[in-house]
């Protein structure tokens, strides 16, 4: 899968679905690369930091020439970057999307650097990364943070990565949908219309995707603005990993460690509902939290300084009736088992992903909580095989949906078989033991 995905210089997430470089796929996938390949892992990051705009962000999609325009939409022609985000210091030998996804990219890079740290020296990969991470993070906290509490906001669903997400249903009901004969779907050709997003909500998109591109993709007020918890934990775990690449590189870190911290108490301040037991995202332009129980909310376990009793919530809710983690469920579903916009086979909308089933086994275990996250580690790893590496499957029968033959399913299962003590030494775990030493 991961072979056949390799284009040269990056992995496609699908070569159906999904034809080009993708900024999350490809961290996650370099996660996994690195156990076979650390070269090609290196290269991944490598070839999307090259893509990156002088203000910093990382664009969510780097596009490949190669590939016809129709294969995917929407396209760089839709998004016209190089033209319409020339002020915003868009590359112009690469065509790229406008928008950005999570910051696993640092977390990402020093997992891939711990792999085979002499080939890393050698290369000085760290050192041509460090400067790239630190800009993209400079640009989300200053450029992104649009309830000024401290939090980074995403402008659109695609940039959360979970896109149709019942917590987007309230935010986005605000937005004008662009009219459906204004673009044509490519995605309908390759996945089932019941698995995929609907089309209002597709038209929702393209709508917020349009304004943002016509305002030369300059950050501010606009429609939809959203503090989510995912996002925001990536990129708490992502300042520990720069903390750790910038001590590699003989650089003082204190400052960093230190701003993960606060960024984990703004966190805890803006997002936790002690009555959900977990965190909500919070819609910026109503200044309200959403009532809704989406698997991000529970994404924060993986921060190593989150209070002891919000951990021990989180666990608690993870295995309730809302989750059903070691009950009801195989794996963790993206949303409430209970809520009344469940459906376990359309796109986050309650299926089970890898990425966030891997994100949640990693918390677990830096929590002391090996029972549970070596029954997650079984269930991961058994649903892949036999989903034949699904992009997302039914949480309750493991049913694929989606893509089959998925690079990050792929690959974070290729992480869990190569689990090594390094995640558990000492009994500190994880993002702890790896990347906060
Ligand atoms: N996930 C979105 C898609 O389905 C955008 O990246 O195309």
């Amino acid at each position: 899968m991961l072979e056949a995905g390799w284009t040269g210089t990056s992995t496609v997430p699908s070569r159906g679905l999904y034809p080009h470089q993708w900024s999350w796929d490809s961290a996650f996938i370099a996660i996994g690369l690195r156990h076979v390949s650390p070269l090609r892992a290196q290269t991944e990051l490598e070839t999307l930091l090259a893509a990156q705009w002088a203000d910093g962000r990382i664009p969510h999609i780097v596009f490949n020439p190669s590939v016809p325009l129709d294969a995917y939409f929407p396209s760089p022609d839709f998004w016209r970057s190089s033209a319409a985000g020339r002020a915003a210091g868009a590359p112009r030998t690469v065509q790229t999307s406008g928008i950005v996804q999570p910051p696993v990219h640092a977390l990402a890079a020093w997992l891939v650097h711990l792999a085979d740290p002499g080939l890393s020296r050698a290369r000085g990969f760290l050192t041509r990364a460090y400067p790239r991470l630190a800009a993209w993070h400079r640009y989300l906290l200053h450029r992104r943070d649009l309830g000024g509490g401290g939090l980074v906001s995403v402008v659109h669903p695609w940039e959360q990565g979970m896109d149709n997400s019942p917590c987007w249903d309230r935010p986005l009901s605000r937005v004008t949908p662009a009219p459906a004969r204004s673009f044509r779907r490519a995605d309908l050709d390759h996945g089932s219309p019941e698995d995929r997003p609907t089309d209002l909500d597709y038209g929702r998109y393209v709508r917020l995707a349009t304004d943002y591109r016509d305002r030369g993709y300059a950050d501010g007020p606009g429609d939809f603005a959203v503090e989510d918890p995912a996002f925001n934990a990536l990129l708490i775990a992502s300042e520990y990993a720069l903390a750790r690449i910038a001590r590699e590189l003989g650089a003082a870190a204190p400052a960093r460690q230190h701003r993960a911290e606060r960024l984990t108490d703004a966190l805890v301040e803006r997002l936790w509902e002690p009555s959900a037991g977990m965190f909500l995202c919070r819609d910026v332009r109503a200044g309200e939290l959403i009532p809704e129980r989406c698997v991000s909310g529970l994404v924060p376990l993986l921060l190593p300084d989150l209070p002891r009793d919000l951990a021990a919530t989180l666990v608690r809710t993870v295995c309730g009736p809302h989750f059903g983690l070691g009950g009801t469920t195989r794996l963790v579903p993206s949303y409430d088992l209970l809520g009344d916009a469940f459906d376990p086979h359309r796109y986050w909308r309650g299926p089970a992903w890898f990425n966030t089933n891997w994100l949640l086994e990693r918390g677990l275990r830096l929590h002391g909580e090996r029972g549970r996250a070596d029954a997650l580690r079984r269930g991961i790893l058994h649903t892949a095989g036999a989903s034949d590496f699904a992009e997302y499957v039914d949480p309750y029968t493991g049913q694929a949906c989606g893509a089959t033959g998925f690079g990050w399913t792929a690959a974070l299962t290729l992480d869990l078989l190569h689990d090594r003590p390094a995640w558990d030494k000492d009994g500190v775990t994880a993002i702890k033991g790896e990347v906060r030493g």
